[in-house]
């Protein structure tokens, strides 16, 4: 039986998009082969890696297995869409390139989007939630301490601790 069709409305990054989709079609898929956005990787590609990572309304999703249907009406960021004040990098990103918490780069889109999930719900997180936060994000090549301090910096600046 051939996969069913269905139209869906997704704000991707800010703007509105309309797809025709196959009711099979993973959000991964939508956001790089049709919107081309390949800053979300496809690692294993079965929800384990965390490369894949997106925030769907505020919250990280690994893309590679959330059905794209699911999106319906919904908003999606991507790293691509990720900015700071005045169209700058983002805080995170700063903060990953100046402690850095960044090697091959592969884990990082993923990485910096599920950080942003968890300040923007938690502006004042203690290591060990960081940790958990990020426990389904693999780094093969910092050993996360690194990341973990760019995360805390960004979090103490946000929080007006340190500037
Ligand atoms: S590619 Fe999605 S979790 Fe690994
Ligand atoms: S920087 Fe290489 S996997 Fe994280």
């Amino acid at each position: 039986m051939k996969p069913v069709k269905q139209e869906i409305m997704v704000t991707i990054n800010g703007e509105l998009n309309r797809f025709l989709i196959r009711t099979n079609t993973f959000l991964l898929d939508l956001l790089r082969d049709e919107l081309g956005l390949t800053g979300a990787k496809r690692g294993c590609n079965k929800g384990e890696c965390g490369s894949c990572t997106v925030l769907l309304d505020g919250r990280p999703v690994r893309s590679c297995l959330f059905p794209a249907v699911m999106a319906d009406g919904r908003q999606v960021v991507t790293i691509e869409g990720l900015e700071g004040p005045g169209g700058k990098l983002h805080p995170l990103q700063e903060a990953f390139i100046q402690q850095g918490a960044i090697q091959c780069g592969f884990c990082t889109p993923g990485m910096i989007l599920t950080a942003k999930g968890l300040l923007d719900e938690n502006p004042n997180p203690a290591e060990e939630e960081i940790r958990r936060a990020i426990s389904g994000n693999i780094c093969r090549c910092t050993g996360y301490v690194k990341i973990i301090d760019a995360i805390r910096t960004v979090a103490r600046k946000k929080r007006g601790v340190i500037k």
